[in-house]
């Protein structure tokens, strides 16, 4: 893909690019509960974008994507950013940096990439965090890995209309080769974990689906976390998320919160727990027991969170039933995307025909099936 944009670059723009590259990302436990200050455990992957960028000395900047095989123009001093245009991340991400105090000057960009479109892989966050990158690379701008996560998801709750919380960004920039991410989302620390799964493999089914819902429902949940936290803090004063509660709260909280409103920040607060304890048995190679969490993950965002769909619960019925599978459920924001298993490679193949099958015939439509590799998270190449 290097060589791709380089090519690219030097016919469309007659010039030498700086090549950078940030990844996108998988879950493995620990969802929607970022914006709660939560804990996730996401990892980065081997897919992402690849940004080549030079200076351009013209009066405006001009970006070409690969995918799109289109050009886009834009002024840096008179930017508008429109809602589902693929250069809105682009002009998001250059008004952030220059709010930041980062002078830019006009520049040419190339952008491509093999992130799967709509499996829930954050190609917007890498594309973000990649611009970013490539940016502050070729500009010599100081910016901590950490800012570029926070300047990335601004700018996704700014212009893309999805009040997102910081894993996406933060995973495609801390990414470590074949380790995971244990995430605190209030403190922004994080430690790595070797995902040791033996003869396993990572296995990403994409149901093919995306349902229009999607963000609107994203915003949605978050705001009801939010209502919950408003009031529990009657009762809990000292709490400002659902992450300062614990499962033995849980009682209480069903008595103070409406109908509701309990399921939804009961996934949380069990989620939560989740995260630590697949951290837990991962370290201690208990890998039945993270089978089991991933499983127990997945009926709670279809139960209690409400944003799985037919499609994605479809799959997760088959994997249940499949003894090649550690575990599985679905990942991302929901209504759509992709299910995460955990599949015995010998009988992979076995697997992948069973469900394709299986898939086809009750929604004609036909899975892709993604193997993931966990790699490093942003740099330049
Ligand atoms: C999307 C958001 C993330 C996170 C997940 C759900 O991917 O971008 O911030 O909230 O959904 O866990």
């Amino acid at each position: 893909m290097k060589s791709q944009i380089t090519q690219t670059f030097q016919r469309h723009f007659e010039a030498e690019p700086l090549v950078v590259f940030a990844p996108g990302r998988i879950n493995l436990i620990g969802e929607h509960t970022d914006y709660q200050e939560g804990f996730v455990f996401p990892a980065a992957i081997a897919q992402g974008i690849w940004v080549g960028i030079a200076k351009n000395n013209l009066a405006v900047c001009r970006a070409y994507s690969l995918d799109f095989e289109q050009e886009f123009c834009f002024e840096l001093n008179s930017m508008s950013p429109k809602k589902g245009h693929w250069a809105t991340y682009i002009m998001g991400m250059c008004t952030l940096l220059q709010q930041a105090g980062y002078p830019l000057v006009n520049f040419d960009l190339v952008i491509g990439g093999d992130i799967p479109v709509g499996a829930g892989l954050s190609s917007s966050a890498a594309l973000s965090v990649s611009l970013g990158l490539a940016l502050s690379e070729l500009f010599s701008f100081p910016i901590q890995k950490k800012n570029l996560a926070l300047y990335a998801q601004k700018s996704e709750q700014l212009f893309a209309g999805v009040n997102c919380g910081i894993m996406d960004p933060y995973a495609s920039s801390f990414g470590k080769q074949g380790k995971a991410m244990l995430l605190d989302c209030r403190s922004l620390d994080h430690q790595d974990v070797p995902v040791n799964i033996e003869d396993y493999g990572l296995l990403l089914i994409h149901s093919k689906v995306s349902h229009s819902l999607a963000s609107s429902a994203y915003n949605q949940r978050r705001a009801a976390c939010e209502e919950s936290v408003v009031i529990l803090q009657q009762s809990y004063p000292e709490i400002r998320t659902l992450r300062d509660l614990a499962v033995s709260d849980l009682p209480t909280i069903k008595r103070l919160l409406p109908e509701a409103l309990f399921p939804k920040a009961k996934h949380v607060i069990t989620e939560c727990d989740r995260v630590h304890q697949t951290a837990a048995a991962l370290s201690s190679e208990n890998l039945a027991l993270v089978g089991s969490l991933l499983h127990a993950s997945h009926q709670s965002l279809r139960d209690d969170f409400e944003v799985s769909c037919a499609e994605l619960d479809f799959l997760a019925k088959q994997t249940e039933k499949a003894k090649a599978v550690l575990g599985a459920r679905m990942m991302g924001g929901g209504f759509g995307g992709c299910l995460l298993s955990i599949v015995k490679q010998q009988e992979s193949q076995v697997f992948k025909d069973q469900i394709q099958a299986a898939y086809e015939k009750t929604f004609q439509l036909t899975p892709e099936f993604i193997e993931v590799a966990l790699g490093d998270g942003a740099r330049k190449i």
